[in-house]
């Protein structure tokens, strides 16, 4: 029997189960972990929207199998958003696709335009769908530095003039997860002008537009004049609604990509439960004041976070614009451990867990992310934890790290 799974050959150890591993055998001998690793939005959905699912589960008839692109209701939901938010237009028909959270509708996006041996560029590091949907389908990933300065459009011109073979498609995604980068329409106008000159499509992740702390809303890719004639735009109801285990996003732009993703999925599924749509577009529809308190909530968190580890004596703390994370360089000391050794070793002796950045790609290696899903109490326990972990002789760490590998 071949058990050479052609796709599962392609797909590394999983980087993140192994501090999954340690912190499991620390929760085991009685730590109590102040967990920040993953990115898994700590509140409840908005209380109108819990009642509109409770209100929906009573028809009888929404337990049937639903649309694979989602109800129609919804998608005028997120014409509606886009019409409010960007000032854009979009056909609810033919330009916006429900899909069963982004992460799904990224997978499935690249599945439905990937051939073998096909090139698509991604920024290291990036969230993992952004490369590993494109590794799955078949696809190649040729890797370009996640920045937002002019070297970005070195980059990105270095690798459309080099490559053997034309890419099919650029990812981009600001605010950034891990890195919290945040970028200007200015930005995205160079984007879209060398992707256009090249001929390369664009899918732009557009998770975190709503968890942003200056006043200044991230702008959508599809603000761009004319960045509708190649690029898809990816949101959800995960972050801003706190609706992580709803399983609700959007992909909304090109009429191609949006056909291309809307056939596959015919093929795939049958759309997220009925009633989780129906409350889905109720939040969309409803007031929005849940979202200002969610954008204050992680506000105070990330202050509290930031200043705590100034404090505490962490170089070179970035205070983020926008997401939900903080991407912060390995302290000198521990910096030749590389991320995965170093979140190990905070975790044993701090009981605090972080995402190694190199989870993230080999880009990331030198920094690890802390995503602000803990209460503020937790937070300032961890910072103190933290102080008392940078205080003590690096020295003495290390050897336990070693001791306990
Ligand atoms: C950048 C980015 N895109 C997409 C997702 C996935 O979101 P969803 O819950 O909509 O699948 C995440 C989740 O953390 C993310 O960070």
């Amino acid at each position: 029997m071949n058990d050479d799974f052609y796709r599962i050959q392609r797909l590394p150890p999983y980087v993140f189960a192994e501090v999954n591993k340690v912190k499991a055998a620390a929760r085991a001998a009685g730590h109590d972990i102040i967990d920040f690793g993953m990115g898994n939005p700590d509140s409840a959905p908005p209380a109108h929207v819990t009642e509109k699912l409770r209100e929906a589960l009573k028809d009888p008839k929404v337990h049937r199998y639903s649309l694979s692109r989602g109800i129609q209701g919804l998608r005028k939901a997120q014409a509606a958003y886009y019409q409010r938010r960007f000032g854009l237009e979009f056909d609810p028909e033919t330009e916006i696709c429900v899909t069963i959270g982004s992460k799904e509708g990224l997978a499935n996006m690249a599945q439905a335009i990937s051939g073998p041996g096909d090139v698509f560029i991604v920024p290291d590091p990036s969230y993992p769908i952004h490369t590993w949907g494109f590794v799955i389908a078949g696809a190649e990933v040729t890797p370009i530095p996640n920045t937002t300065d002019e070297s970005f459009f070195t980059n990105l011109k270095h690798t459309l003039d080099t490559a053997p073979r034309k890419p099919v498609a650029l990812v981009v995604n600001y605010p950034c997860n891990p890195t919290a980068f945040s970028v200007d329409l200015a930005f995205y106008e160079q984007v879209v002008d060398i992707c256009r000159h090249y001929g390369v499509y664009i899918l732009s992740d557009l998770a975190y537009c709503e968890l942003y702390y200056n006043g200044n809303p991230p702008p959508s890719i599809l603000q761009v004049k004319g960045a509708r004639d190649l690029a898809v735009e990816f949101t959800t109801m995960s972050k801003t609604y706190s609706m992580a285990g709803w399983r609700i996003g959007f992909a909304v732009g090109n009429k191609k990509l949006i056909a291309a993703l809307t056939k596959i999925k015919s093929y795939l599924d049958y759309g997220t439960f009925l009633p989780v749509q129906v409350a889905a577009a109720a939040a969309l529809n409803g007031p929005q004041d849940y979202v200002d308190q969610l954008r204050a909530k992680y506000k105070s968190r990330r202050d509290v976070l930031a200043e705590g580890l100034i404090a505490a004596g962490w170089d070179n703390v970035v205070i983020p614009d926008a997401s939900m994370f903080l991407w912060l360089p390995i302290p000198k000391a521990y910096a030749k451990l590389g991320s995965l050794e170093f979140s190990k070793l905070l975790l044993q002796q701090a009981d605090v867990a972080v995402a190694p950045g190199v989870g993230f790609g080999p880009g990331g290696d030198t920094h690890v992310r802390i995503a602000l899903v803990e209460n503020k109490l937790r937070i300032r326990q961890a910072v103190r934890n933290i102080k008392h972990f940078l205080s003590e002789d690096p020295q003495k760490h290390l050897f336990e790290l070693e001791k306990a590998s």
